[in-house]
């Protein structure tokens, strides 16, 4: 089975993107948040990007979570002069900008490498080049943007898009539009709500998942469809939170379930949707049961404190003692400063916390604090 092609919502999104004015911060980004595996890239590779392009925009995509292990600055700049490489107009107009004038081009005299953050040619003045070139407004989206602000080089890109914004919505070029897309609210809000933030101010709309046409198009692919009420299975997805995966996985299992005979296909997919969301629960919370017990009372703490955790206040240190009391009476650990610190980094480590530059902690998936909670995990 391929993808459910979202169009509808595509074009909508695109012709307003394409039609807002660029006086304000708001008119100039938007911020689209989901949980995760709902289907955010899924849209905006398959029907987000080709909708932009279809109405003459440049589009530009960079995602920030593709590498895990690439500096999220370098990914942006990489994506930015992978759209300049496209048009070798554009390499023309910067090595003439760079006094290269006098060399043959094409191409060769300027290396784009130059297009960076501290190197000779801004981001900005790429973008104003790229702008001109193609005559169009451009469309930068930024996938798991949260990931920005834990690098130097990732906030820095965030500035250089911030005074790219403003030269090509100035009257000189052809605009900038900036979708960023995430799966932690409170994460994308730090993005937007300080002034000298590139996204300051850009409206923060939560992004539909898949509904019940997604539903009836998956079911009319399934060779026991008859079997299935179209309302019945969107229930179903709805309470296994939206995630595609969940419905294939248990449909894979169905279809060489030989045990299950006609008029069974219905109540056995049920059953399978179920166990999917239980495996895949479980398996969230395996990495936590494989934590030292510091590591553990660490992750415990943050999850229950939400945005106000602050990692080494006296009182949470006092949390983390009571937290270790009562999960590993016998550890004998003391957490100080130091070895909370390395908590903190092996926790990141393993994919579970999330820092900004700025030494914000949260958790990478807000759900987890929910499972921790169902599963009797969280202190008081
Ligand atoms: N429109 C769709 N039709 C079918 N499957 C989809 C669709 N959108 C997403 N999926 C599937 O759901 C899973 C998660 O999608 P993804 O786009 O990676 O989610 P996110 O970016 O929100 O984490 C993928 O396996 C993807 O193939
Ligand atoms: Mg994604």
């Amino acid at each position: 089975m391929t993808i459910f092609p979202r169009q509808a919502l595509a074009d909508d999104l695109a012709a307003r993107l394409l039609a807002a004015p660029a006086t304000s911060a708001s008119g100039s980004g938007l911020f689209l948040a989901a949980p995760r595996r709902t289907g955010k890239s899924t849209f905006l590779r398959e029907d987000l990007r080709p909708a932009l392009a279809r109405r003459g925009a440049v589009v530009i995509y960079a995602d920030l979570w593709a590498d895990k292990t690439a500096d999220p600055g370098d990914v942006i700049v990489a994506a930015i002069r992978a759209a300049l490489a496209q048009r070798e107009g554009v390499v023309t107009r910067l090595a003439r900008s760079s006094g290269l004038d006098k060399v043959s081009v094409g191409g060769l005299a300027f290396s784009l490498d130059r297009v960076g953050l501290a190197q000779g040619v801004s981001l900005s003045a790429a973008l104003a080049a790229l702008s001109d070139e193609a005559q169009a407004m451009t469309v930068l989206i930024v996938d798991e943007a949260q990931h920005a602000i834990t690098s130097e080089a990732g906030a820095n890109a965030l500035f250089a898009l911030k005074a790219a914004r403003d030269e090509l919505n100035s009257s000189a070029h052809h605009g900038l539009r900036v979708v960023a897309t995430g799966s932690n609210r409170d994460k994308l809000a730090m993005l937007r709500n300080s002034k000298d933030q590139a996204f300051f101010g850009a409206p923060l709309v939560n992004f539909p998942p898949l509904g019940p046409d997604y539903i009836a198009w998956f079911i009319s692919h399934l060779p026991f469809r008859q079997e299935l009420d179209a309302d019945q299975v969107y229930q179903w997805f709805s309470a296994a939170a939206f995630r595609p995966e969940i419905l294939g996985g248990a449909v894979d299992a169905l279809l060489y379930d030989l045990a299950v005979r006609p008029g069974q296909f219905a109540q056995r997919l049920h059953q399978l949707i179920q166990e999917q969301v239980r495996a895949s629960n479980h398996e969230a919370l395996r990495v936590v049961h494989s934590l030292t017990p510091l590591q553990s009372a660490v992750l415990r703490v943050l999850a229950a404190s939400g945005a106000g955790y602050a990692p080494f206040e006296a009182q949470t240190m006092d949390r983390y003692r009571a937290t270790l009391a009562t999960i590993a009476p016998d550890a004998k650990v003391e957490p100080e400063t130091n070895n909370v610190q390395q908590a903190l980094v092996a926790l990141q480590d393993k994919a579970l916390v999330w820092k900004a530059a700025r030494g914000v902690y949260a958790l990478e998936d807000s759900f987890l604090a929910e499972l921790m909670q169902q599963a009797g995990m969280l202190p008081a």
